[in-house]
């Protein structure tokens, strides 16, 4: 049976050129390079400069994706953005994006489900192609979050960094099977309980404040792992394969050892987990992309090969992608 699927035909990333070790926080914070390396793996990261927004992130990382995908502006006919720290709190940066790529057809909006706002986008954009509703979708994951970081607490702003990854996702017929390339398979979980261990304590409608992240991280961690590894298997048991068959794993990065311990969960050897919180630290929305990213342009993502995309946010917000690249 011929079906549409969704396959991603481009991808792009961009970092702000200011890095920051953890040598450099270890002269204005109460913490180590040691200490950060152990329980995270993060050794540095990018941070936006003043006049740097996300739409100005987003945007180059767009039109990284579609330069690899050969494609201009115009073949674009709806844009999503996964962001927490947008421009503005309306227009979406999606428009501010769109406008700033000068396109003037189709449609364009945010979506916000912290760090795994690129699953949810994704998944979004996907439903849009199956649905005969878009061709060609730019889903991009840009954040800024040094701009919502509490530079004094360092249980927090030490995890962070800004970024951005898109790509461009690509109706494309399929026979219906799981040789088809494309997103053969995607779950969204969301869990609202779970607000007070991962939110920001400002917001239009509470404080008319922007406000700061505040996290208690060895709750998180400790849900992280179980969903993650809860979610990859229901993308698994959805197309019936096992988790012997995955050639990449590319997760949400918000710490080495959640890495590294979803994995042994799945019994995935790690050498088949694509890492950048090293050089990234987390940058929320944006950190799959953004791995993705790289992991394609070294080379290691080739055409054929599964790949899952998974990730895990503050509401709680949980979700994985399977796909044929
Ligand atoms: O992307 C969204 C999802 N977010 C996450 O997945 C984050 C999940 N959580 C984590 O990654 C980890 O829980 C953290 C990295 C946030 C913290 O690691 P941990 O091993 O859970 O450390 P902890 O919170 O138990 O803190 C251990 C100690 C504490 O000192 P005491 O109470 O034992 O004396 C902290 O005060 O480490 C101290 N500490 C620090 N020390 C130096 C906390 N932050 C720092 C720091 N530098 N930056």
């Amino acid at each position: 049976m011929s079906i549409i699927r969704s396959v991603i035909s481009g991808t792009g990333s961009y970092l702000p050129k200011n890095i920051v070790t953890n040598k450099d926080l270890e002269k204005k914070i109460d913490t180590t390079d040691e200490w950060i390396i152990e329980r995270t793996g993060i050794e540095r990261r990018h941070i936006a400069a003043d006049d740097e927004l996300t739409s100005d992130l987003a945007v180059q990382a767009a039109k990284n994706a579609l330069a690899q995908a050969n494609m201009a502006a115009d073949d674009i006919d709806l844009i999503i953005v996964a962001t927490s720290t947008p421009d503005q709190t309306f227009p979406s940066t999606a428009t501010t994006v769109q406008r700033k790529l000068g396109l003037t057809k189709g449609a364009a909006f945010d979506i916000q489900a912290v760090c795994s706002g690129f699953i949810f986008a994704l998944t979004t954009a996907d439903t849009y192609i199956k649905a005969g509703q878009a061709k060609n979708v730019l889903v991009i994951g840009a954040e800024t979050f040094s701009r919502i970081l509490d530079w004094e607490d360092r249980t927090t702003c030490v995890l962070f960094g800004d970024g951005a990854g898109a790509v461009i996702l690509s109706a494309q017929m399929g026979n219906g099977d799981n040789q088809d390339r494309g997103i053969l398979a995607s779950k969204l979980h969301s869990d609202g309980r779970y607000n007070d261990l991962l939110y920001v304590d400002g917001g239009v409608s509470s404080t008319q404040t922007v406000g700061h992240l505040r996290m208690k991280g060895q709750e998180v961690f400790r849900h992280a792992v179980v969903n993650l590894a809860s979610v990859v298997n229901e993308v698994l048991d959805q197309t019936g394969m096992t988790s012997k068959q995955v050639d990449w794993i590319v997760p949400h990065q918000a710490n080495k050892r959640i890495l590294d311990g979803t994995a042994r969960k799945l019994k995935i050897s790690a050498d088949k987990v694509v890492i950048t919180v090293q050089k990234h630290a987390n940058t929320s929305a944006a950190s799959i992309p953004l791995a993705l990213d790289v992991a394609v342009r070294d080379g290691r993502i080739t055409q054929g090969q599964i790949i899952i995309l998974e990730a895990m946010g503050g509401g709680f917000t949980w979700g994985a992608c399977l796909l044929r690249w």
